[in-house]
């Protein structure tokens, strides 16, 4: 039996740059000081370890807010800003804390805030095409003007009544899967909005979807890793099921339960932008080794 791994399987750039930050500088100052808005990457592996290392997340504002109260607004430490981003608003209060700031909001996710700031002040009406409520698009959102609307994908596109005589900005959350992005553009379009469209989804993303589309389409089985909470990796899972029906969606070896026809051939893995090499090294290790 052949197993492919996905060349572009696991850690993104951006998830690096982040992941890596608060590595650095546990080395560089005292674990117990640092911590990071929101869980850093969708991967329990990796917080759990972090947290051994005495970094702490800080779920919301009100916990921030209350950190930032009990210690007279002068926080000790260093507070990492994770790679989707956060919102304005939230990013004003981390500021405020008296923590020292590093930003590790992707470039990607950055680019997408500055075309929304600048088109809404071109007096244009914004549209995100992504999960309303996940943090990137909560942040997009909140650099747009008050003219901003979230559409999930087609089925949303298709309800839409806005004016017909506005201009609209279409961008998309980072990691949307690109055909899905295209029909909602083309309901757009039939529907006669007067629309510029700006691609947002990132490099990462668009290889990590066509080769795990690609090797999907021709695998017997196809395993998704990532974590349950990662909305990349769920939708590696929706593409790959659509292309192959044997796909099944885990977040560490435990939970691969392999129930393989005989005459399976070829076994494909990809990984979500948050899943570490070595979880990804251990599952193809399994699969190679017991089947
Ligand atoms: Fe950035 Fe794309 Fe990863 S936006 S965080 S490189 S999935």
């Amino acid at each position: 039996m052949e197993v492919i791994v996905a060349e572009h399987a696991g850690f993104c750039f951006g998830v690096t740059k982040a992941v890596e930050t608060v590595y650095d500088q546990i080395k560089t100052e005292d674990g117990t000081h640092i911590y990071t808005f929101g869980p850093i990457i969708h991967n329990e592996t990796v917080v759990r370890d972090l947290e051994k290392k005495g970094v702490k997340v800080i779920e919301n504002v009100r916990e921030l807010e209350k950190m930032a109260a009990a210690s007279g607004g002068k926080m000790e430490g260093t507070i990492v800003i994770r790679s989707h981003g956060v919102t304005r608003e939230v990013q004003a209060e981390i500021e405020k804390s008296g923590l020292k700031v590093i930003d590790a909001t992707c470039p990607f996710v950055k680019r997408i805030h500055r075309i929304v700031d600048e088109e809404s002040k071109k007096g244009k009406s914004i549209i995100v095409v992504g999960s309303a409520s996940h943090p990137e698009v909560e942040g997009i959102v909140s650099y747009a003007g008050e003219r901003v609307s979230v559409v999930a994908g087609p089925e949303e596109a298709l309800k839409f009544s806005g004016d017909k005589d506005e201009k609209y900005t279409i961008v998309a959350q980072t990691t949307f899967n690109k055909n899905k992005f295209k029909e909602t553009i083309e309901i757009f379009e039939n529907n006669v909005y007067n629309i510029n469209v700006v691609n947002t989804i990132c490099n990462a993303t668009d290889e990590r979807q066509s080769e795990a589309e690609e090797i999907a389409s021709k695998a017997d089985a196809m395993i998704v890793i990532g974590g349950a909470n990662s909305s990349n990796s769920r939708k590696l899972y929706d593409i790959c099921s659509e292309k192959c029906k044997n796909t099944y969606f885990i977040q560490t070896l435990e939970d691969l339960h392999l129930d393989l026809p005989e005459d399976v051939k070829l076994v494909g893995i990809t990984a979500g932008a948050s899943t570490p090499k070595n979880i990804i090294e251990e599952v193809q290790n399994y699969v190679r080794t017991n089947f």
